[in-house]
């Protein structure tokens, strides 16, 4: 009779001792002697690997021996205490089948080895405790964001991913064509002619979602996106990838303060539910990573945001250097504060998150609110220990003629804003919304230092491998 196969991570929870039962999946260790092997099986429904116990003269020789890290099989067995300490239950084996085998080629042999190792087999990688780990939470996060907005009552809103305008004006786009790129069209001045391209015109992926955003959110109150997207920005640091996930709300309605209440509450949202949800992982990372993971993360959750102008940021970093603290980058109000300064404020100065608003509207976006002194904008970025900037967001400037009036000075080509504009032409209103780096909320609750081995396959300058 054939049993059906139960998953490991509910084969733990089960105290039925005696019923038979079938686990399939790939062998982490073997160890044993003349009369008994132990195999240690896992199958990515939890960290924890179940124990099969085999007596040797039950099975053929050669079936034992094809037994090896790595191995993929199944096992019908029956469910029995575990005397040994650490798990509850384990399986003395009946019959096994072997799907795959891994020979002594296999990379994953040995424990230990190094992230940037585990980064040239990132596609054996999501095999060891580690990233099952990270990707487990990961699915949890992308859950518990679903939930949060859900449950508030916003729309899942999918903006396009091929896109013709720059939302953040930064010029750091991919573009996307099918032209020939050995034989490009070239009008008399030697540009690039793109009538006859795919769309027509100069198309890119898209570096953020909030312009088409904010159309939807003037109209069904309150959304949010969730997918892609991309920048190419040569920029070769822990903390930033070419291809990332962002989850962009956008609000109707709302001011600074209910944006910064907005982020905070989202935060903690989505860090309380992995303490909820993911222990067994976070015990394991907490052990493995980072012995201060899950107290920084129940810190975080109790802890009230520093909510901080910019301009009272740079006098506590100049009073920080008076006070002889040294910085690399220099500090002065106007000036983009570095992550070394963003993180000065957070882990050495408040010990807490810290919301920062009121930029100098030089260093931020076209589409900010000026406020009265006509010199900052309503901008607001979340500051995060080990981490730096997690959010960046902003009450939108609605007002037409002041917009369109930054788009000049900025020199953003109007032909491709007609749209935008039209939010602010026809039934304008208050409104704002922020962009949460899916992988930097990764970096803060996994404990992981590189933003690289927090997604399944990272693209970052010159690698785009598997
Ligand atoms: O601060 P950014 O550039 O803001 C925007 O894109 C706005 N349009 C968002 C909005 O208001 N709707 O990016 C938002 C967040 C950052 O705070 C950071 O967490 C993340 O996206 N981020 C990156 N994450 C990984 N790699 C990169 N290269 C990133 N660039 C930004
Ligand atoms: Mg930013």
């Amino acid at each position: 009779m054939e049993i059906r196969r139960t998953k490991i991570v509910d084969a733990f929870k089960k105290t039925s001792y005696g019923e038979p039962i079938n686990v399939k999946g790939w062998v982490r260790t073997k160890r044993g002697n003349k009369s008994v092997n132990f195999i240690a099986l896992n199958d990515g429904s939890t960290i924890n690997s179940i124990q099969i116990v085999a007596d040797v003269d039950k099975f053929d020789e050669n079936i034992l021996k094809s037994i090896t890290t790595g191995a993929c099989i199944s096992v019908n067995g029956r469910l029995v205490e575990s005397l040994g300490g650490g798990q509850s239950v384990e399986i003395q084996a009946d019959e096994i089948e072997i799907y795959g085998t891994a020979d002594d080629t296999y990379p994953l042999q040995k424990k230990g080895h190094s992230l940037e190792y585990l980064r040239d087999i990132a596609h054996l990688r999501p095999r060891t405790n580690l990233f099952g780990a990270v990707l487990r939470i990961r699915h949890n996060m992308a859950i518990a964001i679903h939930k949060y907005f859900h449950e508030k009552g916003f729309f899942y809103f999918h903006s396009p991913i091929i896109t013709a305008s720059d939302c953040e004006g930064a010029g750091q786009m991919f573009q996307v064509t099918t032209q020939n790129l050995y034989n490009l069209k070239k009008d008399e001045n030697g540009n690039i002619r793109y009538d006859d391209d795919f769309f027509g015109k100069q198309t890119s992926l898209t570096v953020s979602g909030q312009l088409e955003g904010e159309l939807a959110a003037t109209a069904l109150g309150a959304i949010y996106t969730f997918g892609p997207t991309f920048r190419a920005e040569n920029s070769n640091t822990p903390r930033h990838l070419a291809e990332f996930w962002m989850i962009e709300p956008e609000v109707a309605f709302i001011d600074l303060q209910d944006l910064m209440d907005l982020e905070e509450d989202f935060i903690k949202y989505c860090v309380k539910w992995a303490l909820d949800n993911c222990m067994d992982d976070l015990e394991f990372l907490n052990k493995l990573i980072d012995n201060g993971l899950i107290e920084r993360l129940k810190a975080v959750v109790n802890t009230e945001f520093v909510r901080l102008p910019y301009t009272e940021g740079v006098k506590i970093l100049e009073d920080a250097i008076k006070a002889g603290h040294k910085f690399e980058f220099p500090v002065y109000w106007g000036c983009d504060l570095a992550s070394e300064h963003e993180r000065y404020l957070v882990e050495e100065h408040f010990k807490k998150p810290v919301i920062m608003i009121n930029y100098p509207k030089e260093i931020k976006a076209f589409y900010m609110k000026e406020n009265e002194d006509k010199k900052t904008v309503q901008g607001t970025d979340v500051l995060f220990p080990q981490i730096g900037e997690i959010i960046g967001g902003s009450v939108r400037e609605e007002n037409y003629d002041k917009l369109l009036k930054r788009i000049d000075e900025l020199k953003i080509p109007m032909k491709d804003m007609w749209w935008y504009l039209d939010t602010r032409k026809y039934g304008t209103c208050p409104h704002g919304g922020f962009g949460l780096g899916f992988e930097r909320l990764m970096l803060f609750v996994t404990g992981m230092q590189n933003i690289r081995d927090v997604i399944p396959f990272p693209r970052t300058p010159k690698t785009a491998n598997f």
